[in-house]
């Protein structure tokens, strides 16, 4: 046997029996004569000695041993002496006196050290990888994440989902991103896309009488990157035959307790409030808001009209709004503090930020207070519940939804940096009562909100397909948690010429809309139960369990920002014999 225990292993209760552990070396320290080495493996570390007293030759072998080495140890386990014991580690009552030891690899200094304190620039922990995975930080995300698919696995599985597995090299599936594709060597030409979902598949099994489907599922998306996207990353993809939008919000809401409570040890919220999208982006200025931030946008474009200060009444006139935000204690900022925050939203294309705040004599201050009156300053900041000794509101004007939604950025900005997050309170809500399509200027036509096969309400569907689609609200809904999208889906068309005339809203000619999705419009004629469903970003969800702010450390092995693997080195070229057999030529 290789080993008898594991590093996390030996206890008190392990006292004078032998062992034989096998692991990184950790520690080497020569402390007057006797030798302890630090073991480390994946479950933890254990305290090695070895006294010259005993056997010199042995004690002169392990004084060589070098950080991360592999070594096998045999020996005794032994209580340490009361005040050697280690209450900060879990075998920190004994320790093993070895009498063997066995160098199984030895090693150059490697380039990054697992055991040191300060974290290495993330290009280096990503070109070292496989040492960066020895880290504790990096295990303990990765066992976090095995924990999660296997309870997602129970979970699903326990209320009868089926999991079936569906294809990687398949035919495009529109999610609003630029498919990754693979040549045919077969049928040179042409080419099979890699899923951005398996979208279609799953509506598909619907329609083949599995009413219950779900999968663990790798998604490909050539998008651009942000610290919370991965051009390949994880779904927990679902779909439900025959169920209300409720059923499927219910399954999801056991899901996430099971998640709380079981692997995550809190307490799951006594409800998850429904937010519409349309009030998501007037309240927050987002569709995943952050309901740890306390304060919330309010529209003061009423009180703040009519008064002749041009700015404002021009833009209410226009349509536009007002919109002003509470920062508690900021009162006494210096023009210098002010104008920073400016910046900000001016980076983002508004024209300027206003500070509303009383003066020493209790009159308004700046542009506000000289052209508004004082009481609907006053009713102004009623609303925005200020407290007029500590604090100002942030005033800015523009057209919707652009003003809220920078006014959104704002308050997660503002939030990050005075603090108004607390990062142990865990907020859900559910955001719904999506847009079915929005207009796109530059390109001048319809496009999904969520994807072509998200279902519209009903009544809302009959009274403005001919007249606005922008109108139509769709049958969408998404999971937030934090401020993070970790789900998102929608009870599906289940109707061909439904289907049809949606592809014909968002520009997709019929002959083009037979060639993409024939199976899938053939498969809706032939007696298509109502279906729905939801995906979890899964990455994202044990983001937010392990607290990282980066989705990369929670993959084991993931790409950077530029898409890049940089320890295996993906992509690179190809010889050119494999291009002649794709027949293919690169366009220099
Ligand atoms: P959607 O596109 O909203 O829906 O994706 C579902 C969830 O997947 C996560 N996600 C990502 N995570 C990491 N990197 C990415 N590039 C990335 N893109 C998306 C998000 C998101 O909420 N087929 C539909 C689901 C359905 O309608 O059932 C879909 O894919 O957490």
């Amino acid at each position: 046997m290789y080993r008898t225990h594991t590093c996390g292993e030996l206890r008190g209760e392990h006292k004078g029996q032998r062992t034989t552990l096998a692991g990184w070396v950790a520690r080497v320290r020569d402390l007057g004569g006797l030798i302890f080495i630090t073991v480390r493996d994946r479950y933890g570390r254990t305290q090695v000695v070895f006294d010259p007293a005993d056997n010199a030759e042995l004690a002169a072998k392990a004084k060589e041993l070098r950080s991360e080495w592999v070594v096998r140890f045999e020996g005794e386990v032994r209580s340490r002496p009361d005040d050697m014991i280690n209450r900060n580690m879990p075998t920190g009552e004994i320790e093993v006196a070895a009498d063997t030891l066995e160098v199984l690899a030895s090693c150059e200094t490697p380039p990054l050290q697992p055991e040191d304190e300060f974290e290495p620039s993330e290009e280096h922990r990503l070109r070292w990888r496989f040492l960066d995975l020895r880290r504790d930080v990096m295990q303990a995300s990765l066992i976090k994440r095995h924990e999660l698919l296997q309870y997602t696995r129970q979970f699903f599985s326990g209320e009868k989902f089926l999991e079936i597995e569906t294809p990687f090299l398949t035919r495009s599936t529109p999610e609003g991103a630029r498919d990754f594709i693979v040549p045919s060597r077969i049928h040179p030409g042409n080419w099979y896309a890699l899923p951005q979902s398996p979208q279609t598949y799953k509506q598909i099994l619907m329609i083949s009488g599995y009413d219950r489907y779900f999968q663990i599922v790798r998604c490909f998306r050539d998008e651009d990157f942000r610290a919370n996207r991965q051009p390949e990353f994880t779904q927990i993809d679902v779909e439900m035959a025959f169920p209300h939008r409720q059923d499927i919000m219910d399954v999801v809401e056991r899901y996430m307790r099971g998640l709380f409570e079981e692997i995550m040890h809190v307490d799951f919220p006594a409800e998850v409030p429904e937010l519409s999208y349309a009030d998501a982006i007037r309240r927050f200025g987002s569709d995943k808001p952050d309901l740890r931030i306390p304060y919330e946008l309010v529209d003061l474009s009423d009180l703040l009209k009519g008064h002749g200060f041009a700015v404002i009444d021009k833009t209410v006139e226009d349509g536009g709004f007002a919109v002003g935000l509470r920062v508690p204690g900021f009162k006494s900022a210096s023009r210098k503090q002010v104008s920073l925050w400016e910046e900000f939203v001016k980076e983002r294309g508004l024209g300027g930020l206003m500070p509303m705040r009383t003066g020493e004599e209790g009159s308004w201050t700046g542009p506000l207070g000289k052209f508004v009156a004082p009481e609907a300053l006053a009713k102004a900041s009623d609303a925005l519940d200020l407290n007029l000794e500590d604090d100002l509101a942030f005033v800015a004007v523009g057209k919707a939804p652009r003003v809220f939604q920078v006014m959104g950025m704002l308050r997660l900005a503002l939030g990050r940096e005075f603090g108004w997050i607390d990062p142990n309170r865990h907020e859900l809500l559910w955001v719904t009562q999506f847009p079915l399509v929005d207009y796109n200027e530059e390109e001048k036509r319809y496009e999904p909100l969520h994807h072509p096969f998200t279902a519209p309400e009903l009544d809302s569907w009959n009274e403005w397909v001919d007249k606005d689609p922008a109108k139509i609200a769709s049958q969408a809904y998404d999971l937030v948690w934090n401020g993070e999208e970790v789900a998102g889906g929608s009870i599906r068309i289940h109707d061909r010429e439904m289907q049809a005339r949606l592809f014909e809203i968002i520009g997709l000619d019929a002959e083009t809309a037979r060639k993409r999705f024939s199976f899938l419009l053939e498969a809706l004629q032939y007696g298509a139960p109502p279906h729905g469903g939801i995906a979890f970003g899964f990455d994202r969800l044990v983001m937010q369990i392990t607290g990282k702010d980066s989705i990369r450390d929670v993959i084991a092995f993931p790409k950077t920002t530029a898409a890049v693997a940089l320890f295996e080195g993906a992509p690179g070229e190809v010889d050119s014999g494999q291009l002649d057999d794709l027949r293919l030529r690169i366009s220099k």
